[in-house]
């Protein structure tokens, strides 16, 4: 579409989220762990292929987002919860 810059958004703690707290259940934890692993796993093969990207198209700026560290300056309030 001629876009030059585009910004590429990880996953965040999405077994925090009511869906999957309620279709998978937390054993009273406020969160589904081996959802958050899940997106921890997708995120960091990711970000690797956003550098490819940025190194197979010189014209083009692709920019990881680590939704996660905005969300969570402190690193992480799910994953100490989980
Ligand atoms: C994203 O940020 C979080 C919190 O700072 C960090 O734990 C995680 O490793 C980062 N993920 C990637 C793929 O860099």
């Amino acid at each position: 579409m001629g876009a030059r810059k585009v910004a590429l958004f990880a996953l965040t703690q999405i077994g925090c989220t009511p869906l999957a707290t309620s279709k998978f259940g937390t054993d009273g934890k406020p969160c589904v762990k081996s959802i958050n692993k899940a997106a921890m796993l997708f995120n960091h093969k990711f970000k690797p292929l956003v550098d490819q990207l940025n190194a197979n198209n010189e014209d083009a700026l692709f920019t990881f987002i680590n939704i996660t560290s905005i969300l969570y300056p402190q690193g992480g309030l799910c994953i100490h919860m989980t």
